[in-house]
């Protein structure tokens, strides 16, 4: 089967925005140009005013399943990722239980074969007792660490343990760069305090600059391939302009380069993320990064949220395509 793609807008490898045509064969892009072979029993889209980007990455989600498919699960989550134009992911370990060795990973792994309509990746994720394991398991993107803003188990903020981890192996290692110790001293002088905003007070720019510092520590010490996970603040963009590896890469979130501290007053809980919203000079150093490089690409961190007291039974909907038809596994 074939599918002519008619008169989209295309961003060309020479990066200039051109009305063209596309011809796809199966799951190859057969031709692009300014006609293109459109036989009559071919699929064909008319995009006229419409924009036509290659698939997706998104490189940073949370998804929900095992253990929350309440709030989503392989299906919904990827079919959402389809929808949005995202055909591949790379989902962090921080499920129930937590993918932290071959057992969990491969569980994810078949749920994702039976489940998700676009391409997949799994990190593993790092723990303080799973450090014989980080480099074995298979197949992985890489070794999740979360420095601070710990979920369960999966928290490592001893430098020894983290100075470890970078030294064995060679794989990409994404870190959540925030300062646990601080974090918790942090927590400690605020207690008490109920409005919301404070939370961008306990998790300051200090406690993601620390554990950004360290991180680029011991991937030159190492020379370890490092990904940093949503850069929040302007210091950590003013560092990494300075200090970045030719082996790091960094990423930054549409939340981050558009929401403020301001946000809180509007939307309450509902603006609280890890790392925290910052100010609307952040947002400008974060744009900045981005587009003179010292960001490498943008992330969703995608991690869907419900009242626990609301959450309902996982319905029995059959696997099927719900209007899926193109992507749908079982189809
Ligand atoms: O705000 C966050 N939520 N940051 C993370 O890194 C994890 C995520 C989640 O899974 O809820």
């Amino acid at each position: 089967m074939a599918i002519a793609i008619q008169n989209a807008v295309i961003c060309t490898p020479e990066g200039e925005l051109r009305q063209q045509q596309v011809r796809l064969e199966g799951d190859r892009i057969a031709e692009v140009a300014e006609t293109v072979t459109v036989n009559p029993d071919d699929t064909v889209i008319e995009a006229t005013g419409l924009t036509l980007l290659p698939g997706v990455i998104d490189p940073q989600v949370h998804f929900r399943e095992p253990g929350l498919e309440h709030k989503e699960d392989l299906f919904t989550a990827s079919c959402a990722c389809a929808k949005g134009g995202v055909t591949s992911f790379l989902e962090m370990p921080n499920t129930r239980p937590p993918t932290i060795d071959q057992a969990t990973l491969d569980d994810k792994l078949a749920r994702a074969a039976a489940k998700c309509v676009v391409n997949y990746g799994f990190f593993i994720g790092a723990t303080k007792d799973n450090l014989a394991v980080l480099n074995t398991v298979y197949p992985v993107c890489g070794i999740k660490i979360f420095m601070g803003s710990m979920h369960g188990s999966l928290l490592v903020d001893e430098e020894p343990i983290l100075d470890r981890i970078f030294s064995e192996g060679k794989r990409l290692i994404a870190v959540h760069a925030e300062d646990q110790g601080r974090i918790r001293a942090r927590r400690e002088q605020f207690a008490g305090m109920t409005d919301v905003a404070v939370h961008s007070q306990i998790q300051d720019e200090i406690a993601a600059l620390n554990a950004t510092q360290l991180a680029i520590q011991l991937s030159r010490k190492y020379e370890r391939r490092l990904h940093i996970l949503h850069l929040s603040t302007g210091i950590e963009v003013d560092f990494l302009r300075q200090h970045k590896l030719p082996w790091v890469t960094v990423e930054v979130t549409p939340q981050h380069l558009l929401l403020t501290t301001e946000a809180y007053a509007k939307i309450g809980s509902l603006a609280q993320m890890n790392p925290p919203l910052r100010t609307e000079a952040d947002n400008k150093k974060l744009w900045q990064g981005l587009l003179d490089g010292v960001i490498d690409f943008i992330a969703t961190d995608h991690a869907p949220h419900t009242l626990e007291e609301k959450a309902q039974p996982i319905p029995k909907v059959p696997l099927g395509c719900r209007g899926w038809k193109l992507l749908c596994p079982s189809c």
